[in-house]
């Protein structure tokens, strides 16, 4: 029979079906569909709420980068990825940072911003001014949609309107700017715009169109700071290279890419432990990066005693309530090893990190390489494939590295004894 993708009431089906027609799909081996409908640590039932179609779940690696220091705090930060060497570079660097008095962190306020496109408005210009007028009645209206988040503090706070000449015509784009506090905001923010619209539409004469949070989440940033002492890193000659690196990232696109890439690493594996919306924080921070022309979203120079000082800021959307959390278990567990105790401290975190992330990989391509670290992880884990167990897996990695042949081949050839 003709493999189809149609399948009719496919989302009707409970997990176990599902798996059995995506097992006939693929051709799947028994032992295939088993390990992916394997839902571990979560029930079948939990995953099966959390996004449609659900046939089991995927494991991620989850690592704890230790070492890190932050306002004089100390955390333990859990990450998920599946690229190697990025846990022991950000232990790595908070290593040295901590040898320094750690790393500082600050946060603004927990401000998100909901956005209303009005289109087909008879005075665009005019009716801007109108809604900025009725400002309080529309944040009045806003603010009822969420008592439980005014009770904690939170709440809408201002409306911002600009007239955008589009390719389509004039339109208004008005901004909601609501303190989420704990949240991510996305519903709350959404649920407010969507609230306003009406009104809106009843003070500009136009006609609402989309009505949806903004990722790039400028009024909620966080920033770290650090000091690494030159004896600390290698000395005079590193901070000039780690210098000279930061310039080219600052001077070339290609090169800021890979270098916010590398912040990334951290961000987005400590945010995909602890259940953050990921995808947010990472396209607010592209844009930021590329607010004036795109740069790097760390910054280093050299203080009067010639130590090296990293800089980090970025928006930070992440919750320590509400969105995935509530009924992912392993999440919870991620956020309790993190200890933070409100989403403010956690952006805080969460920069250090990107910061501690990003210092580990300039400082190894400006003197090392990358590639001497990488190989050694990536020796142990051709040993481990190759059927080597505990003292054998350090030796036969070793002696890998040492012959510059990192292949499983010559793996087992060693472990034979050849
Ligand atoms: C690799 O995942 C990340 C790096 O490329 C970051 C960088 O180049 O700065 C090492």
């Amino acid at each position: 029979m003709e493999k189809t993708s149609r399948i009719s009431g496919f989302h009707k089906l409970p997990p176990e079906e599902r798996l059995k027609l995506v097992k006939n799909f693929a051709g799947l081996s028994d032992e295939e569909a088993k390990m992916i409908g394997d839902c571990g640590a979560l029930e079948q039932s939990k995953v099966d709420i959390m996004i449609e179609n659900v046939i089991g779940s995927i494991m991620i690696p989850l690592g704890i980068a230790t070492n890190f220091q932050i306002n004089g705090k100390d955390y333990l930060i859990p990450m998920a990825t599946e690229e190697s060497s990025v846990v022991a570079a950000a232990s790595n660097a908070a290593r040295m940072a901590r040898e320094a008095g750690g790393f500082s962190a600050e946060t603004t306020d927990p401000i998100m911003i909901g956005q209303i496109q009005i289109v087909d408005v008879p005075d665009p210009e005019e009716a801007a001014e109108r809604i900025v007028a009725r400002k309080d009645e529309l944040l009045e209206l806003a603010k009822a949609q969420d008592s439980i988040l005014v009770k904690f503090g939170g709440g809408p706070r201002d409306i911002t309107v600009k007239v955008l000449d589009t390719s389509e015509g004039k339109m208004l784009r008005v901004h909601l700017m609501v303190d989420v506090r704990d949240a991510m905001g996305a519903n709350a923010v959404n649920t407010m715009a969507e609230a306003i619209s009406s009104l809106l539409e009843e003070i500009s004469g136009g006609r609402t169109l989309l009505k949806i949070i903004s990722n790039l989440a400028i009024y909620r940033i966080a920033k770290a700071k650090v000091i690494f002492p030159k004896e600390l890193i290698g000395g005079g000659e590193v901070v000039d290279n780690i210098l000279k690196a930061y310039a080219f990232a600052e001077n070339d696109i290609f090169r800021a890419s890979t270098h916010n890439k590398g912040i990334m690493n951290g961000i987005a594996a400590v945010a995909l432990a602890t259940g953050q919306d990921h995808r947010a924080i990472e396209a607010g921070a592209h844009v930021y990066a590329a607010m004036d022309h795109y740069k790097p979203l760390t910054r280093y120079y050299k203080d009067e005693k010639g130590n090296i000082v990293g800089e980090i800021e970025l928006p930070m959307a992440v919750a320590t309530i509400g969105g995935a959390t509530k009924v992912h278990p392993e999440f919870q567990i991620c956020q309790k090893i993190l200890g933070c105790e409100n989403a403010r401290e956690m952006a805080g975190v969460f920069a250090a990190v990107g910061l501690a992330q990003n210092f580990a990989a300039v400082r190894a391509l400006s003197d090392e390489g990358i590639q001497k670290g990488h190989m050694a992880l990536h020796a142990r884990n051709i040993v481990v494939m190759a059927g080597a167990e505990g003292e054998d897996i350090e030796r036969v990695a070793n002696q890998l590295i040492k012959e510059g042949n990192v292949r499983m081949g010559r793996a087992k050839e060693i472990l034979e004894g050849k």
